[in-house]
């Protein structure tokens, strides 16, 4: 590998030494191998003190080297992050170089190593982004998987409902020299499928709920999702919730005008033998608290409390793409919460799928509702050996994570391994948080009803609120929550990871999409 280390010295007349330890033939012309098929290029820098070298040196010529590291050593290029565009550099007309920091930092594991390859690429793509570039070649040589996702991901926007002419251009993307380390199973193709379907579930998320009701998210959903490889799907409606008796559902969609939606979607990849999985993601297009309605400062923020449905659906989506070898079952059940002359009261009572009746203290605690009915339909009818649900849950979780750990409440120290290895892969990671018979009491306190849905309310929230859902999940001991237990049942509550409150790299301000990426992981890890 080629490197190039400039000393104080050298740096001081502006000369570059250079060291290498593979000669490149005299005659070799091009300056970047492959250049021509690029407009732009999006390279890494490894760079410590005054040294900088290019991660994918192999590729570029000594000539073009000295160049870019004269540019760069003139430019105080030194913390990881930092980016600079140079412009005709080796036949290419842009090229953003973006530090990589410390090599021994960059490379210490795995988890670094994709992370750095995720945050360069995309920092070196929105830099080139709104210079007119076409087709952009991306440095892998640090992770390839890592840089077609922080592509891919730093180029969502929002913007289809914005004037034509200020909406962003897509630029292509390709891969540019070779993985120095390969990841097992993982290449850039793999890296854009992740990218693609976290994108996906912003793009769900993001959209007005005028134009994601519960109709048109299972629409949307099913026109992605049908034809694809393995994949069943059937969008069940309000007389079919009837029949199943799903009243908990029922009572938070029957204030609303728009007709609730409960999707279904088989995924079979695996062997018919194998077990299969449970899903379930809260979706909720709009919640205005309903009767106990919500102050109007931040409500619109709202629309994204179907992040749950967004992501199972986007991670179903990515499942498919990358054909990993699983059986899955998803249940997304849909609505809307408004308050209206037909929505449900505080201190009504409702009974639920299975048999329990629930005292409705606070309308604006509806996701426990509506996931009540769906974690017991999927649990009853198909005996899952594991379930994990998603839902924008609770303003309680929210405040004890802010918006870097998804709190994930579970039974099973097995499933919490994998859940925790497959968050930390994907550098969108969980933080384990107490499920435990101590917060059940609370929910449990009512004079007219099996349980209520509001407990202490704010104190302990997050857990409370785990403590209700694990009353639905058949097959649990429903006084022994931590213990372990048949089946394996996660509750991950994305409140505080549903939206990003600025951009950064490839975190984009906004619906955030999470935690797509690290689901598929998780149901890839069965395969490894
Ligand atoms: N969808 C909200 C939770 C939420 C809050 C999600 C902020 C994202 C950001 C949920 O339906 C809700 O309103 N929860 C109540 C529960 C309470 C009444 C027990 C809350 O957290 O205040
Ligand atoms: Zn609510
Ligand atoms: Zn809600």
């Amino acid at each position: 590998m080629l490197r190039m280390l400039p000393s104080r010295l050298s740096q001081a007349r502006h000369s570059v030494r250079i060291t290498t330890t593979r000669t490149i033939p005299a005659f070799q012309k091009r300056l970047f191998s492959n250049a021509e098929k690029y407009d732009a290029l999006v390279l890494g820098a490894y760079t410590e003190g005054e040294e900088i070298a290019l991660s994918a040196a192999q590729d570029i010529s000594l000539a073009t080297q000295k160049v870019l590291h004269e540019q760069l050593a003139a430019s105080s290029f030194k913390k990881a992050g930092d980016v600079r565009t140079l412009y005709n550099v080796g036949g290419v007309k842009q090229v953003a170089v973006v530090s990589l920091g410390k090599k021994s930092d960059s490379l210490k594991g795995d988890v670094q190593r994709l992370e750095s390859a995720r945050m360069s690429s995309a920092l070196g793509i929105q830099a080139l982004r709104k210079q007119g570039v076409k087709n952009v070649g991306v440095d892998v040589s640090v992770s390839a998987h890592g840089a077609a996702e922080g592509a891919i991901l730093a180029q969502f926007a929002f913007d289809k409902l914005k004037d034509e002419k200020s909406r962003a251009e897509s630029i292509q993307v390709a891969p540019f020299s070779e993985p120095i380390t390969k990841d097992a199973n993982l290449d850039w193709e793999s890296g854009q499928i992740y990218g693609t379907s976290q994108n996906l579930a912003r793009m769900l998320m993001t959209t007005p709920s005028n134009l994601m009701t519960p109709k048109l998210f299972s629409e949307e959903v099913a026109y992605l999702l049908a034809g694809m490889d393995n994949i069943d799907i059937m969008v069940h409606d309000k007389e079919w919730a009837v029949k199943q008796k799903m009243n908990s559902f029922l009572a938070v969609a029957q204030g609303s005008e728009e007709p609730p939606r409960f999707l279904e979607i088989h995924y079979k990849g695996g062997k018919e033998s194998d077990p299969v999985h449970g899903l379930v993601g809260k979706g909720v297009t709009f919640d205005s608290g309903g009767i106990s309605l919500k102050p109007s400062n931040g409500m619109a923020l709202m629309k994204g409390d179907m992040g749950g449905a967004a992501t199972v659906a986007a991670a179903l989506y990515g499942i498919s793409k990358m054909k990993l070898p699983v059986n899955i079952v998803a249940s997304i059940p849909l609505c809307e919460n408004m308050p209206s002359g037909k929505a449900t009261k505080p201190g009504d009572v409702v009974r639920a799928m299975n048999g329990k009746s629930i005292e409705v203290m606070d309308t604006d605690a509806e996701g426990r509702l509506i996931l009540a009915d769906a974690l017991y339909y999927t649990s009853s009818k198909f005996k899952p050996a594991s379930i994990i649900d998603l839902a924008t849950l609770t303003g309680a979780c929210m405040v004890a994570l802010g918006e870097v750990y998804t709190g994930a409440f579970t039974n099973s120290d097995e499933l919490w391994k994998r859940l925790n290895d497959a968050g930390n892969m994907t550098s969108d990671p969980f933080w384990r948080m107490p499920l435990d018979d101590g917060y059940l009491m609370e929910m449990k306190e009512s004079d007219v009803a099996d349980l209520n849905n509001l407990g202490k309310g704010r104190p302990g929230g997050a857990a409370s609120a785990a403590a209700f859902l694990s009353q639905f999940v058949e097959g649990l001991d429903k006084e022994k929550l931590g213990e372990l237990q048949h089946p394996a049942w996660a509750h991950l509550d994305i409140a505080g990871t549903m939206d990003a409150a600025a951009t950064k790299g490839y975190h984009i301000k906004g619906m955030s999409g999470r935690p797509t990426r690290s689901l598929m992981e998780y149901y890839r890890s069965f395969t490894k």
